[in-house]
């Protein structure tokens, strides 16, 4: 089973009761939508491998780290994912951005694939699916199936806002994806929205409210 990490550090936890404001509008949202994701990305990073590497700092000869691990690959969920990619380059700059747009039917709450570009090469690389949202986690399953299905092995899911529902659906349908959360909330209501969290990510970060 994957882990499922919440990252709750005061910052975050600061941070996240910004946005779960109802009145905080969306140039602010967006802002901490990014500040956050920056610190869960380097929470995230953590594990990351480093080698031994030769260098002459001004005054010796010196052996020291630098990164080793496999390529970094940004995936956003289309749209709210969207919003956390900047962050998420701040402290990785080097990593290449994939999309897979998935958007969840009001009706029957089903997510339906409507875009999906990613970079060659996906079994080499470490990929980090970023949504700010886990609800019902039928996105979140759909999209890392569409990942895998295209080579990917080593997957990531990083998100603001959790519900204990989505974790479990996440788990059991990818046990080998670790899960960060900024947060994890109470539960869904009966329109799959998270309770409290912080209403419809995409809308508030997009401004089509
Ligand atoms: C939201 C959110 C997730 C999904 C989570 O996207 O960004 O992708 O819902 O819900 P789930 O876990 O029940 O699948 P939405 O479908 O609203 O699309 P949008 O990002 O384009 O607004
Ligand atoms: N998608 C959102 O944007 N918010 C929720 O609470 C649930 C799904």
């Amino acid at each position: 089973m994957g882990k499922f990490q919440v990252i709750n550090h005061p910052l975050i936890q600061h941070k996240l009761t910004i946005i779960r404001d109802k009145r905080t509008g969306t140039k602010y949202f967006r802002e901490v939508v990014n500040e956050i994701a920056r610190l869960l990305a380097y929470e995230v990073s953590r594990e990351m491998p480093v080698e031994d590497v030769e260098i002459e700092t001004p005054l010796i000869k010196s052996t020291q780290k630098q990164l080793s691990g496999k390529k970094v690959v940004i995936v956003p969920i289309l749209r709210a994912g969207l919003g956390m990619v900047d962050g998420m380059l701040d402290l990785i700059p080097a990593a290449k951005v994939g999309h897979v747009g998935m958007y969840r039917d009001h009706e029957t709450m089903e997510p339906v694939e409507y875009f999906i570009k990613l970079p060659s090469d996906l079994p080499d690389r470490q990929l980090l699916v970023v949504d700010p949202m886990l609800a019902t986690g039928g996105s979140a399953v759909a999209a890392i199936d569409a990942l895998k299905k295209r080579g990917a092995t080593n997957i990531k899911f990083v998100c603001l806002v959790a519900a204990p529902e989505g974790v479990k659906v996440l788990q059991d349908a990818h046990p080998d994806v670790d899960i960060y959360s900024a947060s994890l909330d109470d539960k869904l209501n009966e329109n799959g929205y998270i309770l409290p969290g912080l209403g419809d990510a995409g809308d508030r970060l997009f401004g089509t409210l």
